[in-house]
């Protein structure tokens, strides 16, 4: 057992111990609902449970290779609500950001797509999109990069773009179903073996291989679960601290306890 007890303080204190160098955190859409971003799975607020307009066979379909094949307009509708630019990090994004300033921040894991990490500062060499992002496009036949400034206006003008080579559809690089995770997440995921604490926010924790990640982090580190349910079996283990709710609520606790809270929401307002 590495904490004195299951709570923020006794986290505080191992991270104020010198204890926590190599902190991992792991993101998914919960962090940026604050942000006007809705997640996937909550139930009444959540995408899946609002796309009955797209008339998609199944919720998830707007994000399959395969059904995006025959029918891309349903994706690029939502792409037009989602598109990164017009939304602002939460305090979640900035402690994370606080966390590598401090030297602290081993490696992000996130599942999101909104490149709000990066806009709120955290160094793009510490950053993990498990699931691919918004930032880059190409085409889905013959793979040739689309320019960012058409892709901007198409996607703004909620077009579907094609490929300026074949005709093929254009998709951006975010991880659809039935594609694999990028490469760069096979060759990080064992970094998880090697971290000395795990900060947990905002997933469910239901989409593989990036689900696995807390499992594989070793016995005797703190896994922390800023959430505002309990998932993927977060809570098992004696070092396991369970922070249910918001998690900027969660977050500006842990920052409290650490003294941080002023450094956090100063730069958060910049
Ligand atoms: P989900 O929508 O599955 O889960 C979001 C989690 O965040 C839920 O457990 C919510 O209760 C919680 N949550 C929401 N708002 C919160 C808040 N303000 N504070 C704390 N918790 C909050 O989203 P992900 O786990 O990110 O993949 O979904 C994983 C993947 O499924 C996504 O990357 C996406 C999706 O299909 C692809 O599109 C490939």
């Amino acid at each position: 057992v590495t904490l004195r007890e299951r709570s923020l303080d006794a986290v505080a204190d191992h991270i104020q111990a010198g204890g926590a160098k190599n902190v991992l955190v792991m993101t998914g859409a919960g962090i940026s609902t604050a942000a006007g971003i809705p997640d996937f799975r909550s139930k009444d607020t959540g995408l899946y449970a609002n796309l009955a307009r797209l008339n998609l066979p199944y919720a998830e379909a707007v994000f399959d290779i395969g059904y995006f094949r025959d029918h891309p307009e349903p994706f690029y509708i939502l792409a037009q609500e989602l598109y990164p630019g017009k939304f602002y990090p939460t305090i979640s994004h900035v402690f994370i950001a606080l966390l590598a300033a401090k030297g602290l921040l081993f490696h992000l894991f996130t599942q999101n797509i909104d490149t709000l990490e990066r806009r709120a500062g955290v160094p793009g060499d510490k950053i993990v999109e498990a699931h691919g992002s918004f930032a880059t496009q190409r085409c889905i036949d013959c793979k040739t990069p689309y320019p960012d400034d058409k892709m901007h206006e198409h996607v703004l003008a909620g077009n579907v773009p094609r490929c300026e080579e074949c005709n093929g559809l254009v998709k951006p690089d975010i991880v659809f179903f039935g594609e694999a995770l990028p490469d760069e997440f096979r060759e990080k995921a064992h970094y998880a073996a090697a971290a000395d604490l795990v900060l947990i926010m905002g997933t469910s924790l239901s989409v593989h291989p990036f689900a696995g990640l807390p499992g594989m982090i070793r016995e005797g580190v703190p896994r922390v679960l800023f959430n505002m349910e309990r998932v993927g079996g977060l809570g098992a283990r004696s070092d396991d601290v369970l922070e249910l709710g918001d998690c900027d609520a969660g977050i500006r606790k842990l920052a409290d306890k650490l003294g941080w809270r002023d450094e956090l929401e100063s730069k958060w307002r910049e």
